[in-house]
């Protein structure tokens, strides 16, 4: 991962190396704004003191560091959940074209980033998937009375299809079950979509997921991919040529 992470710093650029327009305007207004991430503070520490006990069923990729199925929920907000700031990232990243989006979520957890997106004034509405039935249960709870969230308890392969064809979803965020085959198996539907922005979490997570990060960048349908070591992003910009940039974060 450090070597990785090297390679990263050494092919990363600045703004001042980037020659396209929307990429430029995309590191001034998106990742040089310094991010107020106040308003997640409650959320967040309501989370990092509760002693609660889950009952975790594990989907996907399943967790590298915690090997019990009951965990405190204090514990899964320091090993699965976003941190603040980039849940906060997240949500810039889906303000920045679209000044009324519809966004599907895969993997809910804690609810952090789901919380952090549903309160962006451009967020017209979130819906977010969990396979784990106590960790969906926790989070309707502590989501209950957003009015732009919904909830839905189901694996990804189940849900996703119906998702995609009931809703005109502009973007999407992909932040489980890291697997090389998954991953693509997601891209695939999602891109048969008018889907414009695809967000992948976690892309060094596994050489496997890398592979599928780099097979996924020299997709035709998306035209500008961004990666930003830990994050892939995608947007479907005709107007533009083809293009990829690793960017300084
Ligand atoms: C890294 S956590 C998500 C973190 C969350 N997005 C946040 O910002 O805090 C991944 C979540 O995806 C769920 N998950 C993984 N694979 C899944 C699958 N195939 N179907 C449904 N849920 C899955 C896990 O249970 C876990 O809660």
């Amino acid at each position: 991962m450090l070597g990785r992470y090297f390679k990263y710093l050494l092919q990363s650029k600045t703004r001042y190396k980037v020659h396209s327009p929307f990429v430029f305007q995309f590191i001034n207004e998106v990742l040089r704004t310094q991010a107020d991430i106040n308003y997640l503070n409650q959320y967040c520490s309501r989370l990092r003191s509760n002693e609660t006990l889950i009952d975790i069923q594990d989907f996907g990729a399943g967790s590298r560091k915690q090997k019990s199925n009951k965990r405190k929920v204090k514990e899964i907000y320091k090993n699965s959940s976003s941190s603040p700031k980039k849940a906060d990232l997240i949500r810039r990243i889906c303000e920045f074209v679209n000044n009324n989006f519809t966004i599907l979520e895969l993997g809910t957890n804690l609810g952090v980033a789901t919380y952090a997106i549903s309160q962006s004034p451009k967020c017209n509405k979130i819906i977010s998937i969990e396979g784990c039935p106590n960790l969906y249960e926790f989070s309707s709870n502590i989501l209950s009375g957003i009015p732009n969230v919904e909830l839905i308890n189901s694996d990804f392969d189940s849900a996703l299809p119906s998702i995609l064809s009931e809703h005109s979803l502009n973007a999407v965020y992909i932040d489980g079950n890291h697997t090389y085959q998954a991953t693509l198996d997601y891209f695939k539907i999602i891109q048969e979509t008018e889907v414009e922005l695809v967000i992948f979490d976690d892309i060094h997570w596994s050489e496997g997921m890398l592979n599928a990060w780099k097979e996924i960048c020299s997709h035709e349908q998306y035209h500008v991919s961004v990666e930003l070591f830990n994050l892939g992003i995608l947007w479907r910009r005709s107007e533009q040529r083809k293009e990829h940039f690793t960017l300084r974060y």
